[in-house]
């Protein structure tokens, strides 16, 4: 099941990282978009319908609250821009954290320049 999902969210990162290159001005955006949502609300109906209903099944609320802590500590810290490849749990641990510093500094380099007169 989890392979499932990984698996689904591959071509997701592929989409988004191409919309990024894009550019929302680019032809090709809004049928891509329109893609990534489709396939985005399909991965999460797969979740919802398969992995959180195993969740329940196998844990108890303590520790699904636990986990739930866990997944927002991990959101906070995780990388801000897609990055097609890294797509097994174990390169995300690994890759994860190097990726999410790489990308708060580029996108507060952005928002400095953005800002600026
Ligand atoms: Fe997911």
């Amino acid at each position: 099941m989890v392979d499932d999902r990984m698996a689904e969210e591959e071509p997701a990162k592929e989409m988004l990282s191409r919309l990024e290159s894009l550019g929302p001005d680019d032809p090709d955006f809004l049928p891509l978009l329109e893609q990534l949502r489709l396939a985005v609300l399909a991965h999460a109906r797969a979740e919802e319908r398969y992995e959180f209903i195993k969740l329940r099944e196998v844990m108890d609320a303590a520790t699904l609250a636990q986990l739930a802590r866990a997944v927002k500590a991990a959101e906070a810290v995780a990388p801000t821009h897609p990055h097609p490849g890294i797509d097994t749990t174990t390169e995300n641990l690994v890759a994860g954290p190097a990726a999410a510093v790489v990308d708060r500094v580029r996108d507060a380099v952005r928002r400095a320049l953005s800002d600026s007169p």
